[in-house]
């Protein structure tokens, strides 16, 4: 264990520096490249913020009020984009740590922000809030027990500013420190002073587990201050540092009583521990420790200190029910020297409040995110909160305060190397999915042998052919480019082969198809061909281009073939235009049986023709899904070429976001997420495909249309060409799409990808979150307008005016965050519309539960307000 630590230490910090020992001091935003170095002041080595965290930007305070900061960290790491960012501080399990986290803004961003406010989370649980501004240096300090190799210290963005942090340590304390601290409970900061002192703060190497020691804050006239110059043997338990003990308050000789603190904090309680040491002379001192004059807190009677060696009164749970503390010391009759105090120490309780993972899968898993490199998500605890759960990452129902990792899907994750062992620590693992990746070698055995593994993927790898088959034991299901009971390549072939064949094969196909169709057209058109009442177009060859192979899984469908004369009467003779897309106009309709349609007709003068047609036609009789605007019939006869849809009673999601025809009613946040998800599923069908995926091509708001109870579908395929995901077969194809949401890279290259449709849906995010167009005429391309807003961290300034307040700001932070990575230059760092689904059915639980949620931050906020207005410790 103790090895596996320091071997990790030396994996993560390059640059060995001698630093003192149970130490890491943290820079943050110190350039990676830079080794560190030694304060002057403390003689600390710090080093940079890089091995220990995957995101955020290095930022450095404002020049003029550099001088203002007393050590030396004048840069910064700040948060903009993420809701949540994480350090991961090196750990030793069970081993009690102070963790101090330091916030210097500095005007950085140069907004001069005077209300910064972010929540700071030790793994997933609550930790602090920090509140600073331009001239605030804020520290934030905590004692925990450790419960994993790693502790995240996560900054949570509230809506109130961007999250960043100046400097982060880590001090091991001894075991036999801060007895009453356990597992489970972290005890933070809310005041250490050294009584009758007015220096800066102490700290290392004064004391050498680096606690800062604040001046007295507040002095009062009926005190006297004392001091020695004699050392003073410090305890064990809470090694005072000899000079804090050697000043002291005593309450002047007239007083009896001395009020050595009150303070006021609403609904919480405290640990307190005030440390004696009586140097003055051997004469009896006597007295009485009341918390709150005798009312609600404990008291110690007859309390006599030490004479020249430390020892300390606590109280382990104080808690007042009006808020209001005071620890004050009342001499008893028999003393003849008034009661003193050295120094105090005063902490909030801050009981873990949520499950974390178990801390042996916690440490597998951050052994894998190292060894191979994986960054996504992977950030704080990979199972807690479940609204930041690791992407790729399920656990188990939680039993205790602990939770299993039990399916790991690290499919397409640029893995590369042997198949680590470290994956064989993830002893509860029911799925690992390692599909398409660079891996080699074999799959080690006892991987073969976890005990709960029941579907292991390892296809599209460079694995060595058979290594499966010399243990496998068929109680596994495999997912492999072998077939593992023959040891022979299964039936099946191969990825890449299949890939090769139909990439010759499809080309040819659609030549031979569309020739086929047009002289069947022809033939028909001379014939005049006589209405044919149903007719399935899927048993006509000439609509499928897909390998013959894949004929078997196609779904029947009966689209019903219309006469002209019959779109003539279910229009009433074309009445009603309900819009005009590429194809043509549109018009409502209704059937016989009164369902309504809308029958999209081919103008003659639409810059698309037969090809188009046939794509449409054939993209809708493969795919049926509640997300997608689903075919009725079609009408094929002489000029006449039409499309019969049901019928979207609402009108598109333009139409609602601009309040265009008619749909003027503004939609809640939460009907939007709910319209967005819709459109997302169906997309996300659409690349999955039946057969092979299909590349809409022209997603936008005006091609997301909602019928009855605003479910939303995705329409207009007119432009969909069936294509192969493989990145090297795409089909080039004219760039089609509409301004403003077409993706650069589709644009520029002409290559078709899933991710162009991806790109777009970004933008329609976008404009659902801002209610803002994606072009503004002078103002340029929402993404950059949005890109600009999130530097600020107020998510305010982006979420569309319309809405007010009512969202939740999680959930449209989750969005925006979204839209974002779904709108990133490279087609390979957009995340597949099956993430995108998963995204947003978060971002709708969030704002579901917001009710609930936005309370519980109300009543926490105004209990931090009231601490800071008091005294919290603050650095100079
Ligand atoms: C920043 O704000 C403070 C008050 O919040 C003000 O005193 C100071 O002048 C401002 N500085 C700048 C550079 O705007
Ligand atoms: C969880 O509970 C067990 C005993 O029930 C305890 O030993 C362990 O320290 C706890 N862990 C945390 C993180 O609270
Ligand atoms: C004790 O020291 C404090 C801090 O320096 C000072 O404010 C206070 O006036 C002193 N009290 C006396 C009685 O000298
Ligand atoms: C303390 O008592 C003495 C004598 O009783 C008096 O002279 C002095 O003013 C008192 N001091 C204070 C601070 O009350
Ligand atoms: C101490 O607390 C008690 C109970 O809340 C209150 O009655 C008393 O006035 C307080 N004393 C001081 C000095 O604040
Ligand atoms: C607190 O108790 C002590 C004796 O136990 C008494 O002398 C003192 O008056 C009490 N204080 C209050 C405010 O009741
Ligand atoms: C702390 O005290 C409160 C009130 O006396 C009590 O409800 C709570 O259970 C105590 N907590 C612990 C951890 O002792
Ligand atoms: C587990 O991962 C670590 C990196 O975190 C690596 O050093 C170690 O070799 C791996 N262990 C095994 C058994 O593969
Ligand atoms: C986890 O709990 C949920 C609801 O309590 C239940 O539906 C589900 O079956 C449980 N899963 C397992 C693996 O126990
Ligand atoms: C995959 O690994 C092989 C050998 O390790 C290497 O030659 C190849 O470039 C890698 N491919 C990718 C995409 O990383």
């Amino acid at each position: 264990m103790a090895l596996a630590f320091f071997v990790l230490l030396l994996l993560l910090a390059p640059v060995v520096v001698v630093s003192q020992p149970g130490f890491l001091s943290i820079d943050c935003g110190l350039d990676d490249s830079y080794s560190g170095y030694t304060d002057k002041i403390t003689g600390i080595v710090y080093v940079s913020d890089g091995p220990y965290i995957d995101s955020g930007e290095n930022r450095r305070i404002a020049p003029n009020l550099e001088s203002s900061w007393l050590y030396r960290q004048h840069t910064l790491r700040s948060f903009p984009s993420g809701m949540r960012n994480c350090y991961a501080l090196p750990t030793v399990a069970d081993t009690k740590y102070l963790v101090r986290a330091s916030f210097a803004y500095g005007n950085y961003d140069g907004t001069n922000s005077s209300s910064l406010s972010f929540d700071l989370r030790l793994g997933p649980n609550y930790w602090d809030t920090v509140y600073t501004d331009a001239t605030m240096n804020f520290v934030i300090e905590a004692i925990f027990v450790a419960w994993a190799g790693w502790a995240p210290v996560c900054l949570v963005n509230t809506g109130r500013g961007t999250p960043f942090m100046s400097a982060l340590e880590l001090r091991q304390l001894g075991d036999a420190l801060y007895p009453l601290v356990v597992p489970g409970l972290i005890i933070s900061t809310y005041a250490r002073e050294n009584m009758g002192s007015s220096d800066s703060i102490t700290r290392y190497p004064d004391d050498r587990y680096d606690r800062y020691w604040w001046p007295m804050v507040m002095a009062s006239s009926r005190w006297v201050n004392e001091s020695t110059e004699r050392t003073i043997q410090p305890d064990t338990n809470f090694a005072v540092p000899s000079p804090i003990l050697q000043t002291a308050v005593a309450a002047t000789v007239n007083d009896t009583a001395l009020t050595a603190i009150t303070w006021q904090y609403r609904s919480s309680s405290f640990m307190t521990y005030l440390h004696f040491a009586d140097f003055q002379d051997t004469q009896i001192r006597r007295f009485d420790i009341n918390t709150n004059e005798n009312q609600s807190g404990p008291t110690l009677k007859s309390y006599s200190p030490s004479y020249m060696a430390s020892s300390t009164v606590y109280t382990e749970n104080y808690t007042s029910t009006d808020g209001n503390y005071n620890i004050t010391l009342s001499a008893s009759a028999t003393s003849v020297l008034p009661p003193m105090i050295n120094a105090l120490e005063i902490y909030v309780r801050v009981p873990y409040e949520s499950p974390t993972t178990l801390p042996e899968d916690f440490d597998a898993i951050m052994a894998i995110k190292i060894e191979y490199g994986v960054k996504k998500n992977w950030m704080g605890d990979p199972c807690f909160p479940t609204k930041y759960a690791w992407d790729g990452v399920k656990c188990s129902n939680t039993s205790g305060n602990t939770t299993r990792i039990t399916s790991l899907d690290l499919t397409n994750s640029y893995l590369h190397g042997a198949i680590s062992k470290n994956f064989t620590l993830l002893t509860a693992l029911e799925n690992l999915d390692l599909s398409h990746n660079n891996l080699s070698g074999s799959v080690p055995d006892s991987l073969l042998s976890l005990p709960s593994l029941r579907v292991l993927n390892v296809s599209g790898n460079q694995l060595s052919d058979n290594s499966l088959c010399k243990s496998y034991t068929g109680s596994l299901t495999f997912r492999y480019d072998y077939d593992v009971s023959t040891c022979k390549p299964s039936s099946s072939p191969p990825r890449n082969k299949a890939i090769i064949v139909v990439s010759v094969v499809v080309p040819v196909l659609v030549v031979v198809v569309l020739l086929l169709a047009y002289f069947i057209w022809r033939e028909k058109r001379k014939r005049n061909v006589q209405p044919v009442s149903t007719h399935d177009l899927t048993t006509d060859s000439q609509f499928d281009n897909a390998p013959s192979s894949h004929e078997g899984n196609q779904k029947k469908s009966d689209n019903r073939r219309f006469t002209y004369k019959e779109l003539e009467v279910l229009t009433n003779n074309f009445k009603k235009l309900i819009g005009q897309g590429g194809f043509g106009p549109v018009y409502y309709g209704r059937l016989e049986d009164d369902t309504e349609v809308a029958v999209k007709m081919r103008s003659e003068s639409s810059s698309h023709g037969l090809d188009e047609f046939l794509s449409e036609v054939q993209s809708l009789t493969k795919v049926h899904h509640r997300n997608l605007v689903s075919l009725i019939g079609y009408c094929w006869e002489k000029d006449h070429l039409a499309l019969v849809y049901e019928y979207m009673s609402h009108g598109s999601l333009f139409d609602h976001l601009r309040g265009k025809n008619d749909a003027a009613e503004a939609l809640n946040w939460r009907t939007r997420v709910h319209v967005v998800l819709e459109a997302a599923q169906g997309l996300d069908y659409l690349h999955k495909g039946c057969n092979l995926p299909i590349v809409h091509r022209d997603v936008k708001t005006s091609n997301i249309l909602m019928g009855q109870k605003l479910q939303a579908k995705i329409g207009d395929f007119g432009l969909s060409k069936t294509y192969l995901s493989d990145t090297q077969t795409h089909i080039s194809a004219t760039a089609a799409g509409t301004a403003g949401y077409m993706d650069p890279e589709y644009y520029l290259t002409g290559r078709l990808t899933e991710s162009s449709d991806v790109y777009s849906f970004g933008v329609v995010l976008l404009e659902v979150a801002t209610g803002m167009p994606p072009i503004v005429p002078g103002h340029g391309h929402i993404i950059q307008r949005v890109k600009q807003k999130i530097a600020t961290g107020d998510i305010g300034s982006i979420a569309d005016l319309q809405l007010g307040s009512a969202y939740d700001i999680s959930s449209m932070w989750k969005v925006i965050d979204t839209a974002m990575t779904c709108t990133a230059d490279s087609a390979a760092q957009r995340p597949t519309m099956a993430t995108v689904v998963i995204q947003l059915k978060e971002s709708l639980a969030l704002e579901e539960s917001r009710e609930k949620d936005s309370s519980i931050r109300a009543s926490r906020g105004s209990d931090i307000e009231a601490m800071v207005s008091t005294f919290h410790p603050l650095a100079r």
